[in-house]
């Protein structure tokens, strides 16, 4: 078998089950290595006054990770430049927020140039590369330029968006050429994969599609949509587990006689948080009988805090909660819990399994592995409800939940009053069927998937169709 190297720009290091790692790039790879032996390669998270290109490496539970140091200004131009404050809000339809600035585009080469330079060296003729998600994309131009040959793959974590938002962005023909440098580039979804097929079709030079592949660009390259996963056995060890028993037991405490309702998502502008208060807000303005039988508990430790529009939604969110609290808490009872802050792995299992619903509305979203998580650990017996955004990739997946429009604060509101009064035996059908679907459609499912279909072509139709 092929060493599989996989290269991000988070690494998480060591891949402990109970670690805080936040985001859903880590949490499905750390899974999907934990019983691969391979390399993982990407950035530190650290800069330096000066790039060095010193490699810091090791091994634990068999993953090896190796991780390089950026320099200052690779921070603000790639990290914050060009992956957070152009490419993601524009990956999300938030053309609104996308920053346009040569120098973060300089930036993203740049970092690209110098992942490829430090990575060629670590690579072994027979080795499968697996390259994740929008900071990378023309990682493989980069390497093929160095000479290496082997396969490489790519799959993006964040939605793909129509080719109309695509081409607002300067440099979009560049960035989607240097996609067909790859051998195999896969989506979250069939949506996502349409909409990188129209691009090509309609804007990319001699596109034309054939079978499963895409020609453009005078290449010819292959494509697919990998639903990603979570590692559902882990999450049922990991509830049995002290800590999660221990969490469940002091947030049961917490909401005694109340049904909680839980969110847990990065402090992002994608997550609809915004939207989601003030559907809870409407719920309890419709429902004055039900005011003190709920308690929401939002957790959304903050992220990218040095981009603008991450600390101007902070903002906005701390005096939401404030005017809600405000407007309906009683000397006794808070409708809201609002907190900043990271829990382990095992914590937030515990957490999820005292819940009665599961809020998971993104206005736009790659996968959300939230909404898998939540469902992986409720009691069977009596299961919580999902309520989840039809704009997250996994509303295709999760049909049994109740989806709404996140940008209605009714459609929340009345999915909420659907959810608490939702009998047991409807609770636990829907369940049933969401529960099967986390399990068998999981993070080592995701990672045979593509990997099978990187290293073997003949085998992807069956992944596409799987
Ligand atoms: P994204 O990758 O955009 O952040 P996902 O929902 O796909 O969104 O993944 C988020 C991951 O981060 C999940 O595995 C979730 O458990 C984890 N996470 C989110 N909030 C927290 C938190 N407060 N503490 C620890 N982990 C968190
Ligand atoms: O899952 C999408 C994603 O952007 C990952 O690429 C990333 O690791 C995660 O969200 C969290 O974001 P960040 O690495 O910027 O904290």
């Amino acid at each position: 078998m092929s060493r599989l190297i996989v290269v991000s720009n988070r690494v998480s290091a060591p891949c402990v089950a109970g670690e805080e790692t936040v985001g859903g790039l880590a949490m499905a790879l750390s899974a999907a290595l934990r019983e691969y032996s391979g390399l993982w390669f990407g950035w530190s998270g650290k800069t330096l006054p000066v790039f060095t290109g010193d490699l810091n490496t090791q091994t634990l539970d068999g993953v090896t990770t190796a991780v390089v140091d950026l320099e200052d200004v690779d921070r603000d131009e790639y990290y914050n430049g060009y992956a957070n404050k152009t490419l993601w809000p524009l990956l999300h339809y938030r053309t609104d927020l996308a920053a346009y600035d040569r120098v973060y585009g300089e930036g993203y080469r740049r970092v690209n140039k110098r992942f490829a330079e430090t990575l060629a060296p670590l690579i072994e003729p027979d080795d499968l590369i697996w390259v994740h998600d929008y900071h990378l994309i023309p990682l493989a131009r980069e390497l093929r330029a160095l000479g290496i040959k082997n396969r490489i793959g790519f799959f993006l974590h964040v939605p793909w968006p129509a080719h109309q938002v695509l081409t607002t962005l300067p440099g979009h023909t560049q960035l989607v050429q240097a996609m067909f440098e790859y051998d195999l580039v896969g989506f979250q979804t069939v949506e996502y994969l349409q909409a990188f097929e129209e691009y090509v079709l309609s804007q990319a030079h001699g596109g034309q599609p054939s079978a499963d592949t895409l020609k453009a660009f005078g290449r010819v390259l292959r494509v697919g949509a990998f639903p990603i996963g979570i590692d559902a056995a882990d999450f049922g060890l990991m509830l049995k587990s002290a800590r999660a028993r221990r969490m469940r037991d002091l947030v049961a405490a917490a909401s005694v006689f109340r049904h909680l309702i839980v969110g847990v998502d990065r402090l992002d502008y994608s997550k609809g948080l915004e939207e989601r208060f003030l559907g809870f807000e409407h719920f309890l303005s419709d429902n004055p009988d039900m005011r003190r039988e709920v308690l929401m508990l939002q957790i959304a430790p903050v992220s990218r805090e040095s981009v603008e529009a991450y600390q101007e939604i902070r903002g906005r969110l701390d005096a939401l909660s404030g005017r809600i609290n405000g407007e309906f808490a009683d000397i006794d009872w808070a409708p809201l819990r609002y907190v900043n802050r990271n829990y382990r792995r095992d914590e937030l299992a515990g957490i999820y399994a005292v819940a009665r619903v599961g809020l998971v509305t993104p206005l736009r979203d790659g996968m959300n592995l939230v909404a898998k998580e939540f469902v992986a650990a409720q009691n069977p017996d009596d299961p919580g409800v999902l309520v989840l955004s039809r704009f997250a990739g996994a509303a295709r997946q999760m049909r049994e939940a109740l989806l709404v429009n996140p940008n209605s604060p009714e459609e929340i509101a009345e999915a909420l009053k659907r959810a608490l009064a939702m009998e047991r035996t409807e609770r636990i059908r829907r369940w049933r069927a969401l529960f099967d679907g986390v399990q068998r459609n999981d993070v080592t499912a995701w990672r045979d998937s593509f990997v099978s279909a990187l290293s073997n072509p003949e085998e992807q139709q069956a992944a596409l169709a799987g």
